[in-house]
């Protein structure tokens, strides 16, 4: 007994200073090991946060990293932050790598222009969704999305709309035309925005080759934004260390995340002094957006609902186990309802199977393939902001009984965990996401997402703007190279795109753009047909469809995999296929004990208001460990 202690010991210390030893520093823009005297370098000019990724030798038969790194064993920083982004076409710029001429060599036209007269203000209920699939889509988006780039505007560089700004390379503000329809009536000519950050503008690289996006969270869909990208962090700020739990708070009887204890917060739309709460996470955008914040509550409680499930069943576990475990299941819980429940309505259900993103059948898949990089497009990033078309401006509020109390707006709601907190407003809100139908997917916007977008952060600011300005800035090709992407034929002319495109909209874009090469990526897909049996754009469709194919044949801990380590048994991946997002919203959601079965999906004939009780939940018994019956034997 003794001896093994002392064994084990040994083997601690050594593998605790072996493991500090063997920390390689590797290049985060090239992905290959650096020399010291290059590592040096980047500390020496401080950037070794964007620059360089430290890793620890991988195990293959670790569990899923926290940080991303080690998905792909031949090449281990792919999956962690701050690494490079796959570009579907290659970029063009202009000169300097400003945003490419039209064909004519004038200036494409105004972004702000072509959103006021191409992508019309309204508020148009959609007759099938609730609003659940606008927030779960917001959560996903921001799992690959780049947040640093908002942040620059908006606390960083905050000057771009002053004169200051014209002489910042990065600011790279909107400019509002005279006869704009809403700014006419305002003194506001410009709206904030700065150039998106690379591995050149970090410094990383030289800033003489064509500028590459710096991802700025993991690369696979592993629930970072609530996880984090890094272990260090996670560790302080996350876990008990006690039964596999994260840490939480109760007040007033709900449970929470942990908040920050320092006086300047993130939360700086809180109604202080009564709005108090935001959010300590390893990852900060927590907090942002209502809809990244509610499905991080909800994931985030879901995590110890699982820890607990598990612990009961597995009285053995340790912390590590039960907590490695638990996010498991969790991650292996959103990627179900999102892959099998919420997209197979937006994007068809037989197109995602002939696309091999989903399975007909309900056992183990295995499509992974060590040749294919843990990768983003940015091209996916960038368009899945076409979903804010679908968003709600104004979110209601309804009591359990679903009495309808009142509307608050959406926009006044980012970082501004606070007002979740106070007056039961998470109650009635929580209601709100499976109640109230979200906007319709229909070439119109929500005027809230248009002209107010941040809230009291700025004076205005129009969101799908914003995106279209920023797509050039990325580099993005012509809409049309992209059809010819997906569609393999060539269009040549304005009539050519009667195939994807109603006439009066096509109409539309001739009226607004010379030529047929000059049409931005976004206004395309602004303007759009729906895929057939889908409810999106089309290329919008293919570039999902595009990315998610990469998401799943490169993850090696994809959770339909059999192969993999810590792989469920096909009793767990059944129960895991039981997951639906309304019994996670009954597990989890505050004073929730009715909803429909399909809660993405407005309640109604076949699919009636039910209590929690008749919804299927998973049964964690599947997951009782032999070991722990035989050590309780010994006992
Ligand atoms: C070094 O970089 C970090 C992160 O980018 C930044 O927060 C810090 O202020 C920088 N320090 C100096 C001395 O520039
Ligand atoms: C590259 O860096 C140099 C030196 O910092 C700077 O003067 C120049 O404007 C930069 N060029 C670009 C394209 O960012
Ligand atoms: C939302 O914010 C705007 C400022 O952007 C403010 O005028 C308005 O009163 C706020 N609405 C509510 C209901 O608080
Ligand atoms: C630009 O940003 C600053 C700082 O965030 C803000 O005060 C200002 O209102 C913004 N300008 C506009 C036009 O929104």
């Amino acid at each position: 007994m003794l001896r093994s202690i002392v064994v084990f010991l040994c083997l601690y210390t050594l593998c605790n200073g072996c493991k500090f030893m063997n920390i390689i520093h590797y290049d985060s823009y090239k992905g290959t090991p650096i020399s010291d005297k290059e590592y040096k370098e980047y500390i020496k000019k401080n950037n070794t946060f964007w620059c360089v990724n430290d890793i620890q030798p991988c195990d293959p038969n670790e569990w899923r990293r926290i940080d991303g790194s080690c998905n792909n064993l031949k090449h281990p920083t792919y999956g962690a932050m701050h690494t490079p982004l796959v570009k579907v076409l290659p970029s063009v710029y202009d000169a300097g790598y400003e945003p490419r001429k039209a064909k004519d060599g004038a200036d494409l036209p105004l972004p702000r222009y072509l959103r006021t007269s191409l992508l019309l203000e309204g508020k148009v209920p959609d007759q099938m969704l609730t609003q659940l699939a606008t927030n779960l889509l917001t959560f996903i988006s921001s799992e690959v999305t780049s947040v640093q780039d908002t942040i620059n505007y908006v606390l960083w560089k905050p000057y771009c709309c002053e004169p200051r700004g014209k002489a910042d390379r990065s600011c790279t503000p909107n400019k509002i035309p005279n006869d704009d329809p809403v700014h006419r009536f305002s003194s506001i000519r410009c709206l904030n925005l700065t150039r998106p950050e690379s591995f050149q503008s970090m410094g990383c690289v030289r800033n003489d080759t064509t500028p590459d996006r710096i991802l700025s969270s993991t690369s696979t869909l592993d629930l970072s934004t609530l996880y984090g990208g890094n272990l260090d962090m996670l560790k302080k700020m996350a876990r008990t260390f006690q039964n596999g739990l994260l840490k939480t708070e109760i007040e007033e009887g709900r449970e929470w995340p942990p908040s920050t204890k320092s006086k300047t917060d993130i939360c700086l739309q809180n109604q202080k002094p009564a709005e108090t709460r935001c959010h300590s996470t390893p990852e900060v955008g927590s907090n942002s957006l209502f809809a990244v914040n509610l499905f991080v509550i909800w994931f985030w409680r879901n995590h110890n609902f699982i820890a607990k499930s598990l612990a009961k069943v597995n009285p053995c576990w340790d912390d590590d186990q039960l907590f490695y475990a638990a996010r498991d299941v969790n991650i292996a819980i959103y990627l179900q309802i999102s892959f099998y429940e919420l997209l197979p309505i937006l994007m068809g259900r037989k197109n995602m199977i002939m696309n091999n993103l989903i399975s007909k059948l309900s056992g183990f898949r295995d499509l992974y393939n060590d040749k294919i990089l843990p990768q983003q497009s940015i091209e996916m990033a960038a368009v899945l902001r076409w979903f804010h078309t679908m968003q709600e401006g104004s979110l209601k509020m309804y009591d359990v009984d679903g009495t309808y109390l009142k509307a608050f707006p959406v926009v006044n709601l980012t970082l501004r965990t606070g007002f979740l907190a106070v007056d039961n407003n998470i109650d009635y809100l929580t209601q709100g996401s499976f109640r109230q139908p979200c906007g319709k997917a229909d070439y119109i916007v929500d005027p809230d997402i248009a002209e107010v977008g941040l809230g009291t952060l700025q004076q205005a600011f129009d969101i799908p703007t914003s995106d279209l300005t920023k797509h050039r800035y990325f580099g993005f090709q012509p809409y049309v190279k992209y059809l010819e992407y997906c569609n393999r034929q060539k269009y040549e002319s304005f009539e050519d795109l009667l195939d994807v495109m109603d006439p009066e909209r096509v109409e539309m874009l001739r009226d607004r753009y010379n030529h047929i090469e000059d049409i931005d990526l976004m206004a395309g897909i602004w303007l759009e047909k729906h895929v057939r049996g889908g409810r999106i754009p089309s290329t919008l469709f293919c570039l999902i469809t595009e990315q998610l194919g990469r998401t799943i044949a490169s993850d090696r801990h994809w959770y339909e995999r059999q192969d993999r380590p810590h792989a469920f048994t096909l009793q767990q991946l059944l129960e895991i296929r039981k997951a639906t997002i309304s019994r996670l919203i009954c597990d989890v959601g505050d004073k929730v004990t009715q909803i429909q079965p399909k809660g993405f999906l407005r309640a109604g004939p076949g699919n009636e208001m039910c209590s929690c009780n008749s919804i299927r939940s998973i049964d964690f018994n599947a997951w009782a460990d032999p070991q722990c019956v035989v050590n309780k034997r010994n006992k």
